[in-house]
């Protein structure tokens, strides 16, 4: 009993972020100015109360504050008992740490958040929800559903979506006599450069042109193939499906990037996650950030430095190309391990449901999967995010998750190893090279 209380204790603290839930810079987690609180359970049961789930949640923005809430409704309306563990900061780590869960076939973990691109790769160790929400899934974007569905079986739900938005300080554009935001990546460098410039000319010394998520890790590929489409390539393979890392597209994308440290962007940059950016550009030291959605609400919240002075637009591209914006997002589902599978199920069905997905659109800014949700009027009112969003949406790219299947996490890992590698001032012909030798390599043990 001791041992396996001991066993259980040491897997939670494995599964415990390994630094502090700011993204590591420091800054103590958002809250929302007034608790929030969570919509009923939509046909709540107390049929399985006195159960305790473990879940392993979101952390990120007002993530902790919005999954506390929904714990807290959750419990009063059935009973049942969440223990809510935040996942570390980053897609890589948390991939890592639910993988050494499953190997264990662990209990210890009933229900998670899960990555767009993980479901394909996980699929054995998801639970079963066809029966339970296969009718409900008919009113999510189909495309998601689908990503969620691996041989005929619903294993998660869509929570929200996430797309790759580029912010900018409206404000500070029309100081400095810019139109409007950029839609080259060329203008995008000189509206930085000459930003950055003036900012630390007055006596910010610690004002930036443009953060991102340069850190080596799964974030990195999101950014990598925006500025690889963004160039004319493709998302790490064609649209013929041939591998395409080593275009010349590709590599004045990676070329690119590289030439924004220590220019516009801070030497720093190679060790940023999504929090680290955010914290920079919400504390008023940024003219442009690439980040997700849920951003918006905390940058937007009462004593935010930049309330009222941001904008949306699609992701800038190279001259005669086109926008991409990298698509996320997570989505909800049980363990197969887990010893309580319809309370885990019940689980499910609240945290995806339709009034949890309005309410979080509303109070915060998770894109909602389900297309009803965005034509609330309450919820187009909240914020201007979701009229804005339209726009970025025909420039939504995925990445090769479903067909990579359970090799997608090493495909990844190899791509955003090699342009990690550029960014820190590797020959960027030399290093895609590499790149594609590599990818050739782990992509031969795909079944035909
Ligand atoms: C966001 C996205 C997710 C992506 C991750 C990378 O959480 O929703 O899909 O993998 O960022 O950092």
């Amino acid at each position: 009993m001791f041992h396996r209380f001991v066993a259980a204790a040491a897997l939670v603290l494995a599964l415990l972020p390994s630094c502090d839930q700011s993204g590591g810079k420091g800054e103590a987690t958002p809250k929302p100015a007034v608790k929030v609180v969570a919509p009923p359970v939509p046909n709540a049961t107390k049929q399985y109360a006195g159960t305790t789930l473990v879940y392993y949640g979101d952390q990120a923005g007002f993530g902790s504050a919005f999954e506390q809430a929904l714990c807290d409704r959750f419990e009063a309306d059935t009973g049942i008992h969440v223990k809510y563990i935040p996942h570390p900061p980053g897609a890589t780590e948390t991939y890592a740490a639910l993988q050494r869960v499953f190997q264990a076939k662990s209990a210890d973990i009933d229900v998670f958040m899960l990555d767009v691109i993980w479901p394909a790769a996980m699929a054995p160790h998801l639970l079963d929800l066809t029966q339970a929400l296969g009718e409900t899934s008919k009113a999510y974007l189909p495309q998601l559903v689908e990503n969620d569905t691996i041989d005929g079986k619903l294993l998660a739900m869509p929570q929200f979506m996430d797309a790759g938005l580029f912010y900018y300080r409206k404000d500070l554009l029309q100081k400095y006599g810019f139109a409007g935001p950029p839609e080259t990546y060329d203008d995008m460098e000189k509206m930085a450069k000459t930003i950055q410039d003036g900012e630390q000319k007055a006596g910010n010394m610690h004002f930036v042109g443009y953060v991102w998520q340069g850190y080596t890790y799964e974030g990195l590929t999101c950014n990598a193939v925006e500025w690889e489409v963004g160039h004319g390539g493709g998302a790490i393979f064609d649209a013929a499906g041939k591998l395409d890392v080593q275009s010349p597209a590709a590599r004045a994308a990676f070329k690119r990037a590289a030439g924004w440290i220590n220019t516009i962007s801070p030497v720093g940059i190679t060790s940023y996650q999504e929090e680290d950016s955010r914290n920079i550009f919400q504390g008023g030291n940024a003219a442009f950030l690439r980040n997700w959605p849920y951003c918006y609400a905390s940058c937007e919240s009462e004593g935010s430095p930049v309330k009222g002075k941001f904008g949306i637009a699609p992701m800038p591209h190279a001259a005669g190309g086109k926008s991409a914006s990298t698509l996320g997002g997570w989505q909800v589902a049980g363990s197969t391990y887990t010893k309580h599978p319809e309370a885990a199920r019940e689980f499910v069905r609240y945290w995806s449901c339709n009034p949890v997905q309005t309410w979080r659109a509303k109070e915060g800014s998770w894109l909602p999967t389900i297309p009803a949700v965005y034509e609330d009027p309450a919820v187009q009112a909240a914020k201007p995010l979701y009229k804005d969003f339209k726009q970025i949406l025909p420039s939504v790219v995925a990445r090769p998750a479903r067909r990579t299947r359970e090799l997608y996490n090493e495909v990844s890992s190899t791509y955003f190893q090699g342009v990690a590698e550029i960014l820190q001032g590797d020959d960027p012909d030399v290093a895609v090279g590499r790149m594609a030798r590599d990818l050739t390599e782990i992509l031969k043990e795909l079944p035909q």
